[in-house]
């Protein structure tokens, strides 16, 4: 796999000092994940929990345990330290180099707009407290970070940049994933209408327009200037999306408006209220006989206990107030209070397609064929 980020329209120029820089921090990202973390996994497997278990005659568990006996080790704090490290020179890095370009970025946007598809922004829309309050995953200014300017497409700039040093170039991995389940477990769908929730710049969009190029296609997200840099995006790739600034808590389409309604990480990074009126407004949105596909990484439920470990540090150290929460949901009956039949409605696993090593710390036993997927949530109308 290549580690160029994906070209487009509105890919940032790079100087020769940023292509180093990033790739710096891209190769940092990878020791991290690869080399680091499988070093602690297996500090805590042949050392801490066998101790733990001599001492207290019963096996470790519990993951609140897991944190008290693992956290005060030397090479944790060194590993989880690196962690929060490399987060944060990550964002630097590709802050620095978008801010220099920020203002012809905001102009080419404009410049890209061919009518292909659309763009309806809110200025009045209320972005909510999770999203407006919250620096997530320590991304600064957040996803409606503008610098100030009223047509910016900076946080749209920024995580795109960032989110390529996560997937190492693999590009709208997780909507791939998705297609890819939607294929296997529902092969006579025919979509006429998609809806993306909570798309940020459209990276899983755009793979749902490659696979359902016969589909009208919608994507909403809260956030202005990721909308703006998304529809750019789109519009000079040749891709035809309608994206408009919306709360998927309760937007502004009829009842029965989608033949499918999808999301891709959002979940874990609302609260657990709006997680339920998410789940609600799906139900609203789908026409019967209709298909509800949300992915997020898995639940505490499908992983060993080291791995809820690892997850918990997303809250404690990497400014995602609603990871651990979420994982600990009971989503099969928040799907039932939606609306959904109880046996129109279960958890599963869609497969990993590709190389995505940024995550691939997590394994799932026994859960998924190849230990590594997305969970999913499903519910037909
Ligand atoms: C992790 S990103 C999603 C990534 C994207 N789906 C993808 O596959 O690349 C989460 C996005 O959800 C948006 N979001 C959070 N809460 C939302 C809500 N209630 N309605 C719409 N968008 C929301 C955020 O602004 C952010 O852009």
């Amino acid at each position: 796999m290549s580690n160029r980020p994906f070209q487009h329209g509105m890919t940032p120029s790079q100087n020769h000092d940023e292509v180093a820089r990033e790739e710096a921090v891209r190769v940092m990202r990878f020791h991290l994940y690869s080399q680091v973390s499988q070093g602690t996994r297996a500090y805590f497997t042949n050392v801490v929990a066998p101790e733990f278990a001599k001492a207290e005659q019963r096996p470790l568990t519990d993951r609140a345990e897991v944190r008290r006996v693992m956290e005060d080790k030397p090479y944790v704090k060194f590993h989880l330290s690196l962690q929060r490290s490399v987060q944060e020179v990550m964002w630097n890095t590709v802050i620095e180099n978008i801010e220099r370009q920020l203002p012809e970025m905001n102009g080419r946007a404009h410049a890209l707009d061919r009518g292909l598809g659309s763009l309806s922004l809110d200025p009045a829309l209320e972005v909510p407290r999770y999203v407006a309050n919250v620096d997530i995953h320590c991304m600064p200014g957040g996803y409606g970070y503008d610098a100030g300017l009223d047509d910016s497409v900076a946080a749209g700039a920024i995580y795109d940049r960032g989110i390529s040093m996560y997937g190492r170039g693999s590009e709208g991995f997780l909507g791939q994933s998705v297609i890819a389940y939607l294929k296997k477990n529902f092969p006579n769908l025919r979509p006429a209408k998609i809806l993306d929730m909570g798309c940020t710049i459209g990276l899983s969009t755009l793979r749902y327009a490659e696979a359902f190029p016969d589909a009208e296609l919608h994507a909403v997200d809260v956030a202005a200037p990721c909308l703006r840099y998304g529809h750019a995006r789109a519009e000079s790739l040749g891709r035809k999306v309608h994206y408009s600034q919306q709360n998927a808590e309760r937007t502004s389409f009829a009842d029965a408006s989608f033949d499918v309604v999808i999301s891709t990480i959002l979940a874990h990074e609302t609260s657990t209220q709006a997680w339920k009126n998410i789940l609600a407004e799906s139900h609203r949105l789908l026409k019967p006989g209709g298909v509800m596909v949300h992915a997020d990484l898995p639940q505490f439920a499908d992983i060993d206990v080291y791995s809820q470990f690892l997850f918990g540090n997303e809250t404690k150290f990497n400014n995602e107030p609603f990871w651990s929460t979420f994982r600990a949901m009971d989503l099969k009956q928040a799907m039932i209070e939606a609306g959904f039949a109880s046996d129109q409605c279960y958890l599963d696993i869609a497969e990993h397609t590709d190389a995505q090593q940024g995550m691939r710390n997590t394994k799932m036993a026994g859960k998924s064929p190849t230990g590594f997927g997305w969970g999913v949530q499903v519910g037909i109308k």
